[in-house]
């Protein structure tokens, strides 16, 4: 039986997801904080895979089974445990970022039934409490990400077709899950004050 709160950020590159996991690690440290893709040790070795150089060119179908598979061990290993002792997990994100990237991004949309399906029996009673979606413009994102220079995955490294794929793929996926959208194209400080008082709302 699950008892604490599983929470997911999501968001596109440049939404300041990090930020914001930094700011909820400051006000509740008694979380547990994990992310995706890796979360476990061995979903962390499949991370390095999946990030690879090599992995540049993997079909989305190819991407989508090995997120999958490192989210079931994840969720096995960190998730499930730390819900059923009643502590609230947030994770960087999670399902959600499968459904956008590879459906939407790498145009893999016939996994679409798929998607459902997987998450029907690998994710079961892990499901998410609350999905906070970082909701950025792809162009501010990514000048965003330019400016900071900091060191990209080839996920980042698409046009801006892609990025602009994938925040309507959010929209679509967030119709079908608990969620609450924060307007990131904000200041920092905006963004701060609306993601706080959602996480102090949910976790009460
Ligand atoms: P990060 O930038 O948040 O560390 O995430 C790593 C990259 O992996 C990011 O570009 C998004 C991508 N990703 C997917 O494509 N599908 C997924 O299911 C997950 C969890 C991440």
């Amino acid at each position: 039986m699950k008892k604490g709160k599983f929470i997911v950020v999501d968001g596109g590159e440049g939404s300041g997801k990090t930020t914001m996991v930094a700011l909820a690690k400051e006000h509740f440290p008694e979380m547990v904080f994990t992310r995706e893709p890796g979360g476990s040790p061995f979903a962390e070795k499949i991370r390095a895979v999946i990030l690879s150089p090599e992995a540049k060119d993997a079909h989305g179908e190819t991407q989508f089974g090995l997120f999958w598979a490192a989210r079931f061990d994840h969720l096995q290993n960190t998730i499930i445990p730390a819900l059923q002792r009643g502590v609230h997990v947030l994770s960087d994100r999670f399902d959600s970022s499968s459904f956008v990237y590879q459906m939407h991004g790498q145009e893999a949309r016939h996994l679409r039934d798929m998607f459902w399906k997987m998450r029907e029996v690998y994710v079961r009673d892990g499901q998410p409490d609350l999905y906070i979606f970082l909701d950025v413009e792809p162009e501010v994102g990514l000048s965003r990400v330019a400016k900071r220079k900091e060191t990209t995955n080839h996920f980042d490294d698409r046009a801006l077709d892609f990025h602009k794929r994938i925040r309507n793929g959010y929209f679509e996926f967030l119709k079908s899950v608990p969620h609450v959208v924060i307007n990131a194209n904000q200041s920092t400080e905006e963004v701060r004050t609306d993601f706080l008082r959602t996480l102090k709302q949910v976790l009460g």
